[in-house]
Formats: structure tokens, sequence, C-alpha cells
């Protein structure tokens, strides 16, 4: 089956034009129809790197937040290249200063706050520079921001295809704002321009948005609705980054699991997740793919059996658990249960035994009380998760939360459940890492390593990080290796042939 998939996608990419595709795909045992043109290959080469040239307008870019941000930044910087200005990484040569946001949390705004003092400093010392707000934190404080004396205009997540005019807007001296929120945007057809440092791993947008009103997050309102982008341009994307030379792609939204394209030509022609994952596989077996983020209550079995039929899916699920109590569960709208959460916990580890599980984890949230906490200890060591984002339950205006329930936890409880969460994941980290002791991994070399120019680091499909000698080896390649040390982040391996 594998042979017959791979066979049909050289002829699909490699040929450039194939009308009226037509695909098995193997998780869901059907085939899939895409619609005439879907794969019309533009054979011109186009970079999708920045293009540096210091006679044009200066543009200097900080992103603030998740992957989803770094691409809507390179989504920003495609559409302001095309428009004429050229990206510059010295605030003191700016003419525009973009900043884009996050609001997931307080302290992620404080930053930005603190940001904004610093770019009117710039702004007094230089006449004529301006300076953009864009993101989350527009959506969500509007006006407010716009009051801050460095802020010309504010561009929220959906106005990005106007950033050019709100910003020749903002230079003739009025304040400018657009924070509309469009059901059907997605940015298709703008090929982001990449700001990775290294042209080996690549985000792409699959979907906008979140429908899942956790009560605790800000997102669903600062985001919007969320809406699927069509399949074609996510492959068209995936190829043309691997024309460019990357190596591995990661796909994007905050519950992809609900990712679902229907033809708005024909309705009954739909792709949904696992299907889509399996067209991206088959862009080349040579280019790996990530993808996150999934969803407990949405992560079906068709997924795992793409991921396990295809090498090149990366075995490695981020799947944020929150709490392992199920009041605090009910209570965050998460719509699924500590038992429900563990069985699909072990359905991954039946269809893949070697697939590394990730988590986030919300300490503190409302009314949580010490038996809850124990619950989320427990689930962790049940899970044994492989690594963890973890945060202290930071109260956001006007979410679910905010409005029914008291943030009551007192800080200094929550700060020291945070540690206690940190200090067992740290030692789950380090169990899952020695599991790796003696054992063989294809890595995909993506830096040199901070302690010596001589040695590498990468990536196991699991997404562990491994450093080791470079051995003549170069940046963005495939090397086998073993490993022969580890720490709680950090596996110490050697080539091997
Ligand atoms: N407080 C703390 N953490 C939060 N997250 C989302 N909203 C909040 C909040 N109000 C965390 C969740 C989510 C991750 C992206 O951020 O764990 O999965
Ligand atoms: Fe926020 Fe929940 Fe949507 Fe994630 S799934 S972005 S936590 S509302």
């Amino acid at each position: 089956m594998r042979l017959l998939i791979y066979a049909t996608s050289f002829l699909t990419f490699r040929g450039g034009v194939l009308q009226g595709c037509k695909y098995f795909c193997s998780a869901l045992g059907f085939c899939v129809y895409l619609p005439d043109n879907c794969f019309v290959m533009d054979n011109r080469y186009r970079s999708v790197r920045p293009v540096l040239d210091s006679n044009k307008p200066q543009l200097y870019m900080e992103t603030y937040g998740c992957q989803m941000n770094v691409n809507d930044s390179e989504v920003v910087l495609s559409i302001l290249q095309d428009a004429g200005y050229s990206l510059c990484g010295d605030i003191k040569k700016a003419d525009v200063i973009l900043v884009n946001t996050c609001s997931i949390r307080e302290n992620a705004e404080q930053r930005v706050w603190g940001r904004l003092d610093l770019f009117l400093q710039e702004k007094r010392k230089r006449r004529g520079v301006t300076v953009g707000v864009l993101g989350c934190m527009a959506e969500r404080l509007k006006q407010v921001l716009l009051e801050h004396e460095a802020v010309d205009f504010v561009a929220g997540p959906d106005s990005y295809r106007k950033i050019a005019t709100l910003i020749e807007d903002a230079k003739s001296g009025s304040k400018q704002m657009n924070v509309a929120l469009l059901r059907d945007e997605t940015y298709s057809d703008i090929t982001p321009v990449r700001l990775d440092k290294n042209g080996v791993s690549a985000y792409i947008s699959i979907m906008r948005g979140c429908n899942n009103m956790c009560s605790y997050c800000v997102v669903p309102y600062t985001r919007g609705a969320e809406r699927s982008r069509d399949p074609q341009s996510i492959v068209r994307e995936a190829q043309e980054l691997f024309d460019n030379g990357y190596k591995e792609v990661c796909l994007l939204g905050q519950n992809v699991d609900s990712y679902l394209w229907l033809n708005p030509d024909n309705p009954t022609e739909k792709v949904n997740f696992a299907q889509l994952l399996e067209l991206v596989a088959l862009t080349d077996p040579s280019l790996r793919v990530r993808f996150s983020t999934s969803h407990p209550k949405d992560m079906g079995n068709g997924v795992l059996y793409t991921m396990a039929m295809y090498p090149n899916i990366c075995n490695h699920i981020h799947l944020p658990v929150q709490s392992g109590s199920d009041a605090m569960l009910l209570k965050m709208n998460r719509k699924y249960t500590r038992e429900s959460y563990l069985a699909r916990i072990a359905k991954i580890r039946e269809i893949m035994p070697d697939c590394a599980i990730s988590t986030d984890i919300i300490a503190g949230f409302c009314s949580e009380t010490e038996e809850d906490h124990l619950q989320t200890l427990s689930l962790m060591e049940e899970v044994g998760f492989d690594s963890a984002f973890m945060f202290q339950y930071s109260e956001r205006p006007n979410t679910r939360a905010a409005r029914h329930f008291k943030d009551d936890v007192p800080e200094e409880v929550k700060t020291r459940r945070l540690n206690e969460i940190i200090e067992l994941q740290n030692r789950l980290s380090l169990a899952s890492n020695q599991k790796c002791l003696g054992k063989t991994y294809e890595v995909l070399t993506d830096g040199v390593s901070k302690r010596s120019d001589l040695q590498l680091t990468g990536r196991t499909p699991q997404n562990k990080v491994c450093v080791f000698d470079a051995q003549g080896h170069g940046i963005g390649e495939y090397v086998k290796v073993e490993v022969v040390s580890c720490t709680s982040a950090t596996l110490m391996a050697k080539i091997v042939k």
C-alpha cells in the first residue's frame, strides 16, 4: 500500500500538474476526491526567505506567544514585502515597528506594555517611526492600546491583508484600528516569508480560530471562530517549502483534530485531519511532518493509524490535559474526563508504542482543592509524559471563568502547586530520556550546539533534543545517532553508520 501511495505522490507532485485528483486515504480506508486543478503547481521557483534591501522602508518585527503567532508574523512579512518593505533586525533603523502580541496570560501582556514604552523612546529619538500592535492583544484591548502614546495603529489577527494601508494611513497622522474578525479568513493564498533561523523546519497554518470555549481561555475571543484552510493550498505550501530545502513542516491549529474542509462547490467532498495529514505526508518521504495542537475530545483513531502508516509523520502528540481532576475538567469545559483521557493515551500506545506524548497543565484553576491537585500529579505519573508546558492559572477578563468563577486559589498556593508539577515533570522527563539510552534514532539536525561549534543539535521523531559531535555533518541533514547519556532536557548521542 505504501509503495502505491508514494508512486502516486511522485506522479502528482513531480509532474507538476494533475487534474481531478483521487487519493486512497489509508487512515479511513476510502478515496478522497479533490477538485480539478487542485494541485496545479506553479513551476516557477519562489523563495520563501526574507529579501533584505536597505534602500527600502525598513520593517522591524517582534513576535510574542505561540507558534501560530510566529506564522502570522510570516504572513504579515509576506504582505509587507510585496508592498515594498524590507525586514531589518535593528530597531534603530526601523521605519515601521510591529509587535505581534499574545493575551493568553497576564504576564505575556505585561511584557508587551514594557516594549511599548521602549518603542516610545525610539519614536522620540527619530521622527517618522510608525508603531503597530498586532495579534491577540490588539483584538482584546482595541482602543485601550491605541491610547498608548507609542501606538499608531492596532491590527487584529484577521486584518493583515490591509496592513500596508493601515501603515500608510497611520503615517499621515491619524491613529488607525482594524479589529474585525472574519468568518472565512485563512490567508490561504499568501506564501509566508519564513523567519526561522536555519531553513530546516517551518510552520504551516491549517486553520484559524477556536470553537472550544475552554472557560479559562481568551483565544476564542481574540482569534474568533474556527475555520479550516483549503487542503490544496496547504499541500502546495508544503511542496514549496520542500523545494526550498526545508526538511520538516509542522501543521498548526488550536485544535487540529477538528480540521474539516468542505469543498464550497460540492459540500459532499470533505477532507478531515487524518486525510490532510496523509496528503501532506505524501509530499515527499523525506519531508518530516509534525502537528500541534491535538484535543483529547476530538483526536480519533484515524489520525493515529495515519501516523503509524507513514514513517515521515513524527511519532509525537501534544495532547493538553490541563488537569487530572474531573471536577476541574468540567469547570474548564474541556468535554472529556480523566478516564477518557487515559483511554486516548492507551490507544496511542497500542497503535504506536514509541510515540512521545507531551501536554499542557494549568495549576490553581478556580476552586482547585489539594485533592484536585493531587489528581493532576497522579495522572502525570500514570501517563508518564515525555514533556510538558506548565502554567499557573491567570484569569483573563471576560472569559467564562472570569465571569462565573472566583479566582480563589491564593497566589502562593498556585506557585507551590506549579512547582510540584514542574518537579514531577522533571523526574518524568528524565525517566523518559533514560529509556532512550543505548537506542538509535534518526535525527534531523537543526543547529549548532551552544556549548561547542563542533557539535550539532537535532530532534528525534519523538521531538527529543539530541546533541552530538558533528563529524563533518551539517544543518538540515538526517543522521543516525545512538544515545549515550541524558539529562531531563537533552539526549547526548554519537553518530552511528
Ligand atoms: N491561564 C493559564 N494558562 C492558560 N492557558 C490557556 N489559558 C490560560 C490561562 N488563562 C494554557 C493552556 C493551553 C496553553 C496554550 O496555555 O494550558 O493549553
Ligand atoms: Fe483555548 Fe481551549 Fe481553544 Fe485551546 S482548545 S485555544 S485552550 S479554547
